[in-house]
Formats: structure tokens, C-alpha cells, sequence
């Protein structure tokens, strides 16, 4: 015959399972709060770090850009041909819009060339044949006063951008925003 536990032991058994309620919901809840602060803190911090594709690069002054109507300038390491064209500054994303393929720049024939499948483009970025269905994507980019960082100049559309008349303003290409190039009929 098993003996019924007197009223002193059945309290001091709920005041246990109570007890072990509250730290176990209390562990939960400390659990979740550290949790949350560490995703928080990840997604606050950069995706990418300036310098890097995906992030901001800066090209350098106004001073130290090739004059207008030079052949683009290749920066592998951040995807992006700099082409200081004579309707201003593009930075175009270093693959073709076909089914991109790296493409190149042609001195002898002063346009952009795809070795895959022949697609041409011309120094902007602009579709000239070849069966890529649009112009080369551009980047966002800005030219910015060294001191004040104030914007001198901006083409957030992926226009040409004339460059502003402060020779020490820097060039910023932002490689995390592209925009697509223009379809051609
Ligand atoms: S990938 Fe450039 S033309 Fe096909």
C-alpha cells in the first residue's frame, strides 16, 4: 500500500515545479533577449567593407582621373571599368549583359569587346551589337569635397557624371548599387 504524502510535502513539491517554471521560462527569456542583441548587432554592421566589391570605393581626386576621352580603366578587384567619357564619369560593372562573360577594352578598335559571344559596347557602356540584350550596368556614383563631404556631384541614375570643378573632390563609385543598362530594341 503506498502512503499518501502529507499536506507539508504536496507544498513543497508545487513550490519546486513553480520554482523550476520560473528559472526555466526566466533562462528562455534571457536566451532570447542575447539572441536577438547579436542578430541586431549583425545587421547593424556593414554587409560590406568600404574598398571591397559591394561597398563603397573611392577612385581617388578629380586631379588624378585620365582626362576625358582616355580608354577606361580597369579595377578587377572591385568589378568596375572607370570611363572618364567627354559627357562625364561612368563606372560601368565589369560584366557583359549577356551572359556575362568578363569583357575587355579595345584600344585598336576604342570599344568595349566580349570574347564569348562578340557583344560590343561603346566607352559608356552603351549596347552597339552583339547578342547582349541591353547596354553594360553602371554604378551609383558621387564626387564629394574631401573636407566637408558635401555631394559636388552625383549620378544616382548611372548618367554620365560631370565632374565638378574642385580638382580635390573625391570620387566615390558605390558598387553595392547597380543599375541595369538600357534595354535596346
Ligand atoms: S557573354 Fe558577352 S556576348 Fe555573350
Amino acid at each position: 500500500m503506498t502512503a499518501k504524502p502529507n499536506e507539508a510535502e504536496t507544498e513543497k513539491t508545487s513550490v519546486n515545479r513553480r520554482e523550476f517554471l520560473n528559472l526555466a521560462w526566466l533562462a528562455s527569456l534571457g536566451f532570447l533577449t542575447i539572441n536577438l542583441g547579436g542578430v541586431t548587432y549583425l545587421f547593424s554592421m556593414p554587409r560590406f567593407k568600404e574598398g571591397e566589391f559591394g561597398g563603397v570605393f573611392t577612385v581617388g581626386r578629380v586631379s588624378d582621373l585620365p582626362p576625358a576621352g582616355s580608354p577606361p580603366v580597369n579595377y578587377p578587384k572591385v568589378k568596375l571599368w572607370l570611363s572618364n567619357t567627354e559627357e562625364g564619369l561612368v563606372g560601368l560593372y565589369k560584366v557583359c549583359t549577356h551572359l556575362g562573360c568578363l569583357y575587355n577594352w579595345s584600344d585598336q578598335e576604342n570599344k568595349f569587346l566580349c570574347p564569348c559571344h562578340g557583344s560590343e559596347f561603346q566607352a559608356n557602356g552603351t549596347y552597339i551589337r552583339g547578342p547582349a540584350p541591353r547596354s553594360l550596368d553602371r554604378f551609383v556614383i558621387q564626387a564629394v569635397d574631401q573636407d566637408s563631404g558635401e555631394v559636388l556631384a552625383q549620378a544616382p541614375l548611372g548618367t554620365p557624371m560631370p565632374l565638378p570643378g574642385n580638382p580635390n573632390a573625391v570620387i566615390q563609385i558605390d558598387t553595392g548599387q547597380r543599375i541595369m543598362g538600357e534595354r535596346h530594341a
